[in-house]
């Protein structure tokens, strides 16, 4: 009977020792990881660029695509402060309004003017162009900055396109060619596309399914591949326009806190992400000085079909958006998914 015992003891005290060494390997490594998550946080804040430029915009018309929130919401407050009249072209009225008041009340620009845009639909950008087209004589900078982080399912939009292409990369090729001419007409004139740097995730670019009618779907592939587009379409569009004085460039912000951790369902990697997300990243106003940089300084006017980050040319760009020979075939494809017309074509 003693001898159970004992046995019975001998293991309860082997199991607790067990029990309560991991218990402090568990701690160490979430400690671990904390202090990893902190450190690279710290330096990925103090690594951010600030534009230097202090350009006036005053006279100048700027379009802002998804500055209702986020980094465009950001770069819209900076461009407002140098006297721009600013265009917040938004999906949500209401939530860009209140957007536009508050860029108005602590800029004091009277020119913030909200216009109704839905990226992922096609005849929401051709409304949005027309009434541009009809309403402003000039158009200075366009940046196209809307986006979402990948659904966890496949959606396909009224267009039969893919949500996070059309959204992210259709949308923003079709709106960027409808307004070529107005751009043209104001030269000298910038083109400002958000990009990521999570484009250096895509190993492959499959033409014939870019919209995954042949399956192959993942919410981060799609967001990768909107992003790789967003850079192929500028650099083509970039070559295209040689002399007209029409610039464009794309950008990667970097990482930075904003909702699109948290509205896109294929984002949401888990509660203990979000606690991670706000300690590891930038915040919203770092996050939009490379897209102020390339809209407002000497640089940004005289450099075209480049990648920037931190507010100047990025030598981290991968090889498959460095593909000129891809960039002219993402082009000739988006004509076809976005069914650009003979008159659309204004480059
Ligand atoms: N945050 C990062 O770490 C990070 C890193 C690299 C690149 N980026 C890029 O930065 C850009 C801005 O993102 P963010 O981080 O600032 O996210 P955010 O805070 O969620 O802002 C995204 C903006 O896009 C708008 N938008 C989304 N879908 C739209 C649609 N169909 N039509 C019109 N507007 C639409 C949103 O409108 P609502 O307010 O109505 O939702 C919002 O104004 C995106 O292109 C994103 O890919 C972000």
């Amino acid at each position: 009977m003693y001898g159970t015992v004992g046995s019975l003891a001998a293991c309860f005290i082997v199991t607790f020792r067990m029990l309560a060494t991991s218990a402090w390997i568990a701690t160490y490594i979430v400690l671990a990881l904390f202090a990893f998550v902190m450190v690279s946080g710290y330096l990925h804040r103090r690594s951010a660029g600030r534009v230097t430029s202090t350009a006036s915009m005053k006279g100048k018309t700027v379009i802002i695509t998804g500055a209702s929130a986020g980094i465009g919401k950001e770069a819209a407050r900076d461009i407002a402060r140098r006297g721009a009249r600013v265009i917040l072209a938004c999906r949500n009225l209401k939530k860009a309004r209140d957007v536009a008041e508050n860029i108005e009340l602590s800029t004091g620009n009277s020119q913030v003017l909200v216009r109704q845009l839905d990226t992922s639909s096609l005849t929401s950008v051709r409304n949005f162009a027309a009434k541009i087209l009809a309403e402003e004589p000039r158009l200075d900078v366009l940046a196209l900055n809307a986006g979402i982080g990948g659904e966890a399912d496949l959606i396909l939009t009224e267009d039969g396109l893919e949500l996070t292409m059309a959204t992210n990369h259709f949308g923003h090729f079709l709106l960027a060619n409808l307004l070529l001419g107005l751009l043209k007409k104001s030269s000298p004139s910038r083109i400002v596309v958000t990009a990521s740097m999570a484009h250096k995730f895509l190993k492959t670019l499959d033409l014939k399914n870019l919209i995954y009618e042949n399956g192959d779907y993942g919410s981060f592939r799609a967001y990768c591949q909107s992003k790789s587009c967003n850079i192929l379409f500028a650099r083509h569009l970039a070559e295209m326009l040689k002399g007209t004085g029409v610039v464009v460039n794309a950008l990667c912000p970097g990482f930075v806190a904003t909702e699109i951790f948290t509205k896109s369902s294929g984002f949401m990697i888990g509660k203990l992400f979000k606690v991670f997300v706000p300690l590891s990243s930038r915040t919203e106003e770092q996050g939009a000085q490379t897209i102020v940089h390339l809209a407002v300084s000497e640089e940004g006017a005289d450099i075209s079909g480049k990648v920037f980050e931190d507010c100047k040319v990025s030598r981290k760009a991968a090889s498959i958006v460095q593909d000129t020979g891809l960039a002219k075939k993402v082009w000739e494809a988006s004509e076809e998914y976005v069914k650009l017309k003979p008159e659309e074509r204004l480059y």
